[in-house]
Order: structure tokens, then C-alpha cells, then sequence
């Protein structure tokens, strides 16, 4: 089918319009605005097994997609840097905006991400329960990701897995505002937050590195992601609070980089009998 090009100027512009009012990415309405509707969820027709019907054309690499996140890490299958290579930097907040996006709760927060080659900017960090990654098969009770993005739209997503321990400096004080914002829709005040402890938690470890996805609608490739080695933790009573309001808001594990997409593959094999 040949599409007018004032039809692709549309679908382009539907798309930046889509990935700002996900969870990724720049957010395209302003402050004051309301939170939109969640377009995407995590069971049933609205779930990961479904989000490319959900939107055709623009979701598309959902179950096309050969370089999908997130995926189970393998040092064999994953490039180990040091956290010090990469330069993040989160200026402290007298308090920020925390959301309830339906799909994730996410804090509004301005910050940079140098690497070797690009500088990013980034808009807010959002968490998944359980942990989006895994570590050689070993799932996480939490994720947290900071969404960069650079001036050529390119994406990259640093990454937390969160375990169960003391509480985080930065996770002690976001969370326990998590009952404020039950509701899809509202939000809150955050205490004033300090990111001080974790760049330097960030810079201090290992990181494990490579290109996917995101990890939800539209599912853009060509992320780089960039994931601490080390887990950070919170308490039993914390993630408990946390896990009440968010629910489950994990996609599963993609196949391995660069091979066949997992329902692309189910499609084949069960045409194929
Ligand atoms: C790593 O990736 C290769 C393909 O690039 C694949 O054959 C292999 O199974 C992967 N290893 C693990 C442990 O997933
Ligand atoms: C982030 O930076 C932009 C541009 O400098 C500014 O307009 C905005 O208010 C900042 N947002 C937050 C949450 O600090
Ligand atoms: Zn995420």
C-alpha cells in the first residue's frame, strides 16, 4: 500500500506523539496537564503477548522486533564496563514530582548521561516490579530505570536492580511517598532528594552493557542500555508498600540478541504443523 506523504507525516508525528506519553522519553504534555490514560497494561488483551495489536503500525517491533528488551544477562552475552566510563549526573532536588502513570509511578526529575561518544538528558526514573533483567536467571524484586535521551532522539536507559536489604538513601526517601499516589492519575511531593550516593554507587561497580529496546509500546530499538552490576536495596515494609500500588509491570524476558522474536517464532512454528 502506497502512503501520501502528508499520511507519513502523520504516522511520524504519531509516533514521537506515542513515545512521549509512554513511560519513555520526553514527556510531551505539560506539567499542569492531566496524566493520560495508560494506553498499554501487563495481563490479559492489554499485555505484553498483545501490545502490538494494540496499535498496528506503530507497535509493530513489539513481535517483529530481533533486539528486544529486557533479557536475562549472561556475561557472555553482555559487554562489562566500568560504572566510571560513563559520567551521570543528577543535580538534588528541594523535592520533585512523583506520578502514578497507571503503568509505572515515575519521579520528574532533569539530569545528563556522558558516554565516549554522546551526551544524553534525561526526564524521569520509574520503577518495575518484579525486575524487567535478569542475572544469569535470577529475577529481582525491583527495577529502576533513568530514561536518557539525546539531541538526535537516540535513547539510553541506566539501570537499577533492586533487592531487599537496608534502605537505599535515594529509595528510602522516594518510596514511602508511594501511598500518596494509589490513584492512577495523581501525584505527589517527594522530600527533598539527594543523588549523591547513587552516582557514586553507580560509578563504584561494574556495569553490564548492550543495545535492546524498550520495554514497552513501541517497543523503539537501538537503546542503550547500561545496567548496574550491583543491585541497590530497600526493605521488606518498603517494597511491600511499592508492590501494593504498582502491581506487576514487568515484559517478559525477550529472546537472545539478534535472534528470532519470540512471538514472530510462536507465529512460525505454530502456522507451520
Ligand atoms: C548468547 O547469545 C548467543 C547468540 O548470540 C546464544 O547462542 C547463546 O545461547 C546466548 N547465551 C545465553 C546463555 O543465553
Ligand atoms: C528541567 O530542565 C528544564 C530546562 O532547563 C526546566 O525547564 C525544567 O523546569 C526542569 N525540570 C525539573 C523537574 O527540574
Ligand atoms: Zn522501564
Amino acid at each position: 500500500m502506497r502512503h501520501s506523504f502528508s499520511q507519513i507525516i502523520v504516522s511520524v508525528l504519531f509516533v514521537a506523539k506515542v513515545q512521549c506519553s509512554c513511560d519513555y522519553g520526553t514527556r510531551s504534555y505539560p506539567r499542569e496537564a492531566a496524566i493520560p490514560e495508560p494506553k498499554f497494561g501487563y495481563d490479559g488483551l492489554q499485555g505484553p503477548l498483545n501490545w502490538a495489536a494494540l496499535d498496528a503500525e506503530v507497535n509493530v517491533l513489539c513481535r517483529t522486533g530481533t533486539h528486544q528488551s529486557p533479557i536475562n544477562l549472561v556475561a557472555a552475552n553482555v559487554t562489562m564496563d566500568a560504572g566510571s566510563a560513563y559520567k551521570l549526573t543528577i543535580p538534588d532536588t528541594a523535592g520533585s514530582e512523583f506520578e502514578n502513570l497507571g503503568t509505572t509511578v515515575e519521579v520528574i526529575v532533569n539530569g545528563t548521561l556522558e558516554t565516549a561518544i554522546k551526551k544524553y538528558t534525561m526526564a524521569q526514573f520509574h520503577f518495575h516490579t518484579p525486575s524487567e533483567h535478569q542475572v544469569n536467571g535470577e529475577y529481582f524484586p525491583m527495577e529502576s530505570h533513568f530514561v536518557f535521551e539525546a539531541e538526535d532522539q537516540s535513547k539510553a536507559v541506566v539501570s537499577f536492580l533492586i533487592g531487599i536489604g537496608t534502605n537505599d538513601p535515594l529509595l528510602g526517601t522516594v518510596l514511602p511517598s508511594v501511598d500518596k499516589i494509589a490513584t492512577v492519575g495523581t501525584t505527589t511531593m517527594t522530600p527533598p532528594l539527594s543523588f549523591a550516593a547513587l552516582q557514586t554507587h553507580f560509578s563504584e561497580n561494574t556495569v553490564f552493557r548492550y543495545i535492546g529496546s524498550l520495554t514497552t509500546p513501541p517497543c523503539s530499538e537501538s537503546v542503550d542500555w547500561i545496567i548496574s552490576s550491583k543491585p541497590l536495596t530497600v526493605d521488606a515494609a518498603t517494597f511491600e508498600a511499592t508492590k501494593k500500588i504498582i502491581g506487576y509491570n514487568s515484559r517478559y524476558t525477550q529472546g537472545d540478541i539478534g535472534s528470532a522474536n519470540l512471538l514472530d517464532n510462536a507465529v512460525k512454528v505454530a502456522t507451520a504443523a
